[in-house]
């Protein structure tokens, strides 16, 4: 039997995708419109290219056309700003991502900003992310986003709660807590640099970790009942595993992320939905 205290991401991820499915069924049924996701891929990176090539099969699942577009390693600034200017004014494409990281010679940020802030897939545009922490979420970072359609599935309380984040990315600490602040949590966010990281975690009734450091949340560092989602991933002889010792405080907790099957596949099937909306939100 299945332990309920185990937060099923694969479960929530085919569910959201069934949703964009039947949602772009509709949407093309009524409009003749295909929603479009443009993939950027910059290089050849191993892993990028894999996380690619899982979100066009997701895309071909949900009914998204789904186009990639690779440039060479050692491409230029103006060349990747030439392809993105392209995709933002093509019309059977409304929602375009750069896959990260990007070769260290070229501007991340400046390649985000580049986006159409109404095609930004990742919502990493200044725009998207500034209407975030003003309470406007639209397009916003899908990992976060995941997390909290999580919560929302396994009916965590968020309001008057303490929500401690482990990680300050653009990524995913940053637009979660501000994600947490929109729904009236208590947040704290921890990093690198935050002294006795231990007193807050005790404190936490959420609590997020996401910094890539295997194993760094032991039993004795959570509250007795805890809610925890787990964003890392790394590897232990081989074993692919995240930031909190899963088995340990298993006992302690009253619903956590697995890794792998947590986080990770909640994350592209909001993307999914990004492109629908997208699509839906230019075709007004
Ligand atoms: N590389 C790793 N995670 C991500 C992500 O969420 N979006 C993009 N664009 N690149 C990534």
């Amino acid at each position: 039997m299945p332990n309920e205290k185990i937060i099923d991401g694969r479960a929530i991820a085919k569910k959201i995708e069934e949703e964009v499915r039947s949602g772009t069924e509709e949407f093309t049924i009524q409009t003749g419109i295909t929603p479009g996701l443009a993939t950027v891929l910059v290089g050849d990176d191993e892993a990028s290219r894999m996380y690619i090539r899982l979100k066009h099969k997701a895309c071909d699942r949900a009914g998204i056309h789904a186009e990639d577009h690779s440039l060479p390693f050692d491409s230029t600034q103006d060349e990747l700003t030439t392809l993105i200017n392209t995709l933002n004014d093509k019309d059977d494409i409304h929602s375009i991502l750069v896959q990260l990281p990007l070769p260290p010679h070229l501007n991340e940020q400046a390649a985000m900003e580049t986006i159409a802030p109404n095609k930004d897939a990742d919502g990493f545009h200044p725009v998207n992310m500034g209407r975030l922490l003003i309470g406007k979420e639209e397009l916003v970072p899908c990992t976060p986003k995941g997390i909290i359609r999580a919560m929302e599935e396994y009916d965590v309380e968020i309001e008057g709660k303490n929500a401690v984040i482990i990680g300050h990315s653009n990524v995913v600490g940053k637009p979660l807590a501000a994600m947490l602040l929109n729904r009236n949590a208590t947040v704290s966010v921890c990093h690198i640099f935050t002294d006795d990281l231990k007193r807050y975690t005790t404190q936490a009734d959420i609590l997020i970790s996401a910094t890539g450091v295997a194993h760094l949340i032991k039993a004795d560092m959570i509250k007795e009942g805890a809610v925890i989602f787990d964003v890392g991933i790394s590897k232990i002889d081989g074993k692919v595993v995240g930031d909190v010792d899963f088995e340990a405080v298993l006992p302690k907790v009253s619903l956590i992320t697995p890794v792998p099957g947590g986080v990770g596949p909640m994350t592209i099937s909001i993307l999914l939905q990004h492109t629908l909306e997208s699509a839906r939100r230019i075709n007004k």
